[in-house]
């Protein structure tokens, strides 16, 4: 299969209606899939793979929300008639992944020669990416990027009407598209983005370059959204942005609010039960927000919090404007603020330039902090960051010991703070039925750890209080009591 190939390369092109337009482009598609779906004798069926963070899983749900408006079937198998894959590129393993994908996929689509195939999120802003894939996976029929996904059902009758490759890949945007529709994985719980992009460039991390320029959401169309959610059900809400403490930038005046006033208010919509939060960046999380988790009962007693480096040194190449020091401070502070909380990080090793020293002092944090759970991350070269062109890359080997080391501690600490709350009763919402003992229930508690309790579907999407009987790590296991 040899296609040629349409390119756009744009930096933003909206109407003013561009909701309604997108909205007319979805008629437009939903004709497509009919004439489909008369072809086959059945309903066309679509499968979004998701890689990444939980920006990306919401914008899948945005993808999931457009496709079954236009009349797919939605599955989790490959094999089926319309594959999207929407792609992370933080670290290298996340590409190699993808590109595994597309080859497997390859085998489905010589089989059903009307099978569509296209790539969306972070990996299609880097042009190295999309060389490569014009080069090697020419059966590829739609790429978009980060900025577009708005105009998804636009690029589907794109690809409807045409053979050739379609490449739609913006540098940023400077305008969000509201009110497309949806379609969540949970009934009771859900994202809720409240910003996009990042402005901080830490010096190892590609988000910034492929998610762009920080921008805000405004208040009102973020409590809009919410509230439709908790009238469609949903309990429980994560506040989603790369930095959420620096909530407002880009919003006009009259629209600033901080981001612990916004977390209020989200708390005050009715049905809203529990409010979670990701990611904050230790270098702003104001005294302000700490009080309000405090004082709020329904914001939950979980706050992520990346450390990346206990080294002074290294978190200044970084460019992380905080020190060990401050790091630690912070910690201490929420800990005497907000005693149930639990804290998580994330945490890079073999940084350029890192010695076992440096390393040394992150394992310091690690156990002063006495993080709840933390995850390790080997750096990974991306190009185009300015730490891609250090010179003191760190021998392989060397990594790995390091690694290691840092692995053992971050277990023994978590495994130290696991139990804290055994015996205690806990208010639990009940996510799903356990994968592997269908008596059982799992829920989730306010500081994100699991509990497996005897029960069955039917409380799915509920709160309950468990007591909580017996510790197992990462987990607890319990029994429900009276509401
Ligand atoms: N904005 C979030 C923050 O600063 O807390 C982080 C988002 S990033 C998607 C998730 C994590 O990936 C980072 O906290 C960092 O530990 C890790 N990461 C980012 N770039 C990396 C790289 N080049 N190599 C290894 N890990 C990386
Ligand atoms: Fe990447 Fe730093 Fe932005 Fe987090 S804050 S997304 S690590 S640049
Ligand atoms: Fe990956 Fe993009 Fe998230 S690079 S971690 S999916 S913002």
């Amino acid at each position: 299969m040899n296609k040629d190939i349409i390119f756009s390369n744009q930096i933003t092109e909206y109407t003013e209606n561009e909701t309604e337009r997108q909205m007319e482009f979805m008629a437009k598609a939903k004709a497509y899939v009919s004439d489909l779906e008369k072809e086959l004798g059945r309903k066309p069926v679509a499968c979004v793979i998701t890689f990444g963070c939980q920006m990306n899983a919401r914008d899948s749900e945005k993808l999931i929300g457009i496709l079954e408006n236009i009349g797919y079937e939605i599955s989790d198998n490959e094999d089926s008639d319309f594959v999207i894959y929407n792609t992370c590129t933080v670290r290298d393993n996340a590409d190699q992944r993808v590109f595994g994908r597309l080859g497997l996929v390859s085998s489905y689509k010589k089989k059903k020669p009307w099978m569509k195939i296209a790539l969306c999120g972070c990996m299609m802003q880097e042009q190295v990416s999309i060389e490569k894939i014009k080069k090697s996976y020419r059966y590829v029929d739609l790429i978009f990027g980060t900025f577009n996904l708005f105009k998804f059902a636009e690029l589907l009758c794109t690809m409807f009407e045409s053979d050739r490759m379609i490449i739609d890949i913006w540098r940023d945007s400077n305008k969000i598209v509201e009110d497309l529709p949806v379609s969540r994985k949970y009934s009771f719980k859900s994202g809720l983005n409240i910003m996009f992009g990042c402005n901080n460039f830490c010096s190892y991390c590609i988000v910034p370059y492929v998610r762009g320029r920080e921008k805000s959401r405004r208040p009102i169309d973020i409590l809009r959204e919410a509230e439709k959610l908790a009238a469609d059900g949903v309990k429980e809400i994560m506040l989603l942005g790369q930095n959420v403490n620096s909530y407002g930038i880009g919003l006009d005046e009259e629209d600033k609010i901080t981001f612990a006033q916004l977390i209020e208010q989200v708390c005050k919509i009715d049905g809203i039960e529990r409010v979670r939060f990701m990611s904050s960046h230790p270098k702003d999380l104001s005294d302000e927000l700490i009080a309000t988790i405090r004082d709020n009962p329904k914001i939950a007693r979980h706050i992520h919090l990346a450390l990346q480096s206990g080294s002074d040194r290294i978190l200044k190449r970084m460019n992380r404007h905080y020190t060990k020091e401050d790091f630690l401070k912070l910690v201490e502070k929420i800990r005497k603020e907000v005693p149930d909380v639990a804290i998580t990080t994330d945490i890079i090793v073999g940084f350029p330039g890192e010695t076992k020293e440096d390393v040394d002092e992150t394992i310091d944090v690690v156990k002063k902090a006495a993080f709840e759970n933390a995850f390790t991350f080997i750096y990974s070269k991306r190009v185009g960051t300015p730490a891609a062109s250090f010179e003191d890359q760190v021998p392989e080997e060397e990594v790995k010991e390091n690694f290691n080391r840092l692995l053992e501690v971050v277990q023994e600490t978590a495994h130290a703070q696991s139990g804290k709350f055994e015996g205690s009763t806990q208010r639990v919402l009940v996510e799903e039925v356990n994968e592997h003992d269908n008596s059982l229930v799992t829920g989730r508690m306010s500081n994100n750890t699991l509990v497996h309790f005897p029960g069955d579907a039917s409380l799915i999407g509920t709160f309950v209080n468990v007591h909580l009987d017996e510790c197992h790590g990462f987990y607890y296991t319990g029994k429900m009591e009276e509401n």
